[in-house]
């Protein structure tokens, strides 16, 4: 079966609850496509009134963010519970800049997704190489073995509905996109990882995206790609152009 693509836009900090919701109402007509599952993965503290916004909408609400702990002594963590309970479905996982700013590393981001399973929330679980790696020739040794960690213990019958993000970071917030060879070259050697991991039938299901200065002049060319599943989407999907990258197939 073809997998529906997935576009997510990751606000990052941007966005008042105030703005989020006048952005949501903005977005709401223009994000329109069946052929697409439409994430929004907004701060924290705008995801209550961004679930309430879209609802009975075709928009569904991701946090960008996660405690991999149950509850407890976490000031200023959000937990999976939480998450679950506000009306959150999908949760990015081991985004470069937690990664760079906020000491997460391989193994938080291998029990968070853990985590995000047990509360049935769907893990956005980040990936992706520096400049210097791209250089040195070691992109896709190291993009496998920092998913090769974040499944660790999780089973197949979740590890299909998990979407992984490649997002190589010199393309992040700089307009220097990968081009689509390079994008897919990376999906698919992810995928082959995946199915090393479990088995081709995991591989198959498994959607990923490729983010990293996506626009709604690039969208199509890399979403045409076979093993390109949709996109993580920062500086463009605050923006009415993200209604042109969801429509890219239009
Ligand atoms: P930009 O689209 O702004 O490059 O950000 C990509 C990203 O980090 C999405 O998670």
């Amino acid at each position: 079966m073809a997998r529906k693509k997935i576009i997510a836009g990751n606000w990052k900090m941007n966005m008042t609850p105030s703005e989020a919701v006048t952005l949501i109402e903005t977005l709401k007509p223009l994000v329109q496509n069946d052929e697409v599952d439409v994430v929004f993965c907004v701060p924290s503290i705008d995801i209550i009134p961004a679930v309430e916004a879209t609802k009975g909408t075709n928009i569904v609400i991701g946090a960008q963010n996660m405690h991999y702990e149950e509850k407890g002594a976490f000031t200023g963590e959000t937990s999976a519970r939480m998450l679950v309970d506000a009306g959150v479905k999908y949760v990015i996982i081991g985004h470069s800049e937690r990664r760079e700013y906020f000491a997460v590393t391989d193994q938080t981001v291998n029990k968070s997704v853990l985590k995000a399973f047990e509360h049935g929330l769907i893990p956005i679980v980040c990936c992706g190489e520096s400049l210097m790696q791209r250089e040195q020739g070691i992109t896709i040794g190291w993009v496998c073995q920092q998913i090769k960690i974040a499944f660790q213990n999780v089973p197949a019958d979740q590890a299909k509905k998990a979407i992984i993000a490649y997002e190589p970071i010199w393309a992040i917030g700089t307009g220097k996109v990968a081009t689509a060879e390079q994008a897919q070259e990376v999906c698919q050697a992810l995928r082959h990882c995946i199915s090393e991991i479990y088995d081709d039938a995991t591989a198959e299901a498994i959607r990923i995206q490729y983010g990293g200065s996506v626009s709604a002049d690039n969208a199509a060319e890399l979403f045409a790609e076979p093993d390109i599943d949709g996109g993580l989407v920062g500086g463009a999907s605050l923006k009415p152009d993200f209604g042109r990258i969801v429509n890219y197939n239009k």
